[in-house]
């Protein structure tokens, strides 16, 4: 593959600011730099596509520093992925884009994942590997956006990736697609951007092509309206 094939100019540019942050403590979760990319803020109200009932029942302790309403976001995403999958029990986990780390703590209450493996830049590895550390979820495996090929000595049981696809260089996107998805039995992906609906006819085939069953709706979330791309072996 072409270098830089991982990150756009845009998360090269912001890995550099990710990389100036001190992981000493987690006050980076109040930095600019985090802030910029991943919802920090308070007061918003998330759509939780009628699944209020899954969402309240999932038990998840607050963050030992302010996430804003993080972990709301990430617990309305894992409450829908959970209502969408009853079955789901000790999943070995492959979650692409996971910021700092937030859903990852939230599906680790949610779902008891049997393994975890968590792929991004890693200027963003090295920041959620110190939030999970601090919260006691040290089982995690940090794979390096420049690693994918290794997924093919991989096979895991779901695929999870909020509010991250689109935002990468596509030709990195379809290769992490081809190699990952094949080797998923689950997928559970919130993304796409409705204004481009040719990107979200593109991802919307991706899933269709891999699992039998797939199920696709609104889900409203801060920034944009997405969608739920839900797909089952
Ligand atoms: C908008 S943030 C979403 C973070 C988190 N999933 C959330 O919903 O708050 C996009 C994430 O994609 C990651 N990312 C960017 N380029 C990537 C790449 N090539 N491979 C893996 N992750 C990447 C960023 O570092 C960031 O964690």
């Amino acid at each position: 593959m072409p270098e830089r094939i991982d990150q756009s100019q845009f998360w090269t540019e912001h890995s550099k600011r990710l990389d100036a942050l001190s992981v000493d403590d987690l006050s980076f979760v109040h930095s600019r730099a985090v802030s910029d990319v991943i919802w920090v803020q308070r007061a918003f109200n998330w759509e939780l596509s009628g699944r209020r009932e899954a969402y309240a029942r999932l038990d998840v302790p607050e963050a030992n520093v302010d996430v804003g309403d993080n972990t709301v976001m990430c617990k309305a995403e894992a409450s829908i992925l959970v209502s969408e999958f009853p079955e789901l029990r000790s999943p070995r986990v492959l979650e692409v884009g996971g910021g700092f780390g937030n859903f990852c703590r939230v599906l680790h209450h949610a779902v008891s994942p049997a393994e975890y493996t968590l792929l991004d830049t890693p200027s963003m590895l090295r920041l959620a590997e110190a939030f999970l550390r601090a919260h006691g979820i040290n089982d995690c495996e940090f794979m390096a956006s420049t690693e994918i090929e290794r997924l093919r000595e991989r096979q895991f049981d779901l695929f999870v990736s909020n509010i991250c696809l689109s935002e990468m260089l596509p030709e990195y996107r379809k290769r992490l697609l081809e190699l990952a998805l094949p080797r998923c039995s689950y997928c559970f992906v919130i993304d796409g951007d409705g204004r481009n609906t040719e990107y979200n006819g593109w991802l919307g085939k991706q899933v269709k092509a891999c699992f039998s069953t797939v199920r696709i709706f609104p889900v409203r979330t801060p920034w944009k309206n997405q969608k739920a791309f839900v797909g089952e072996k």
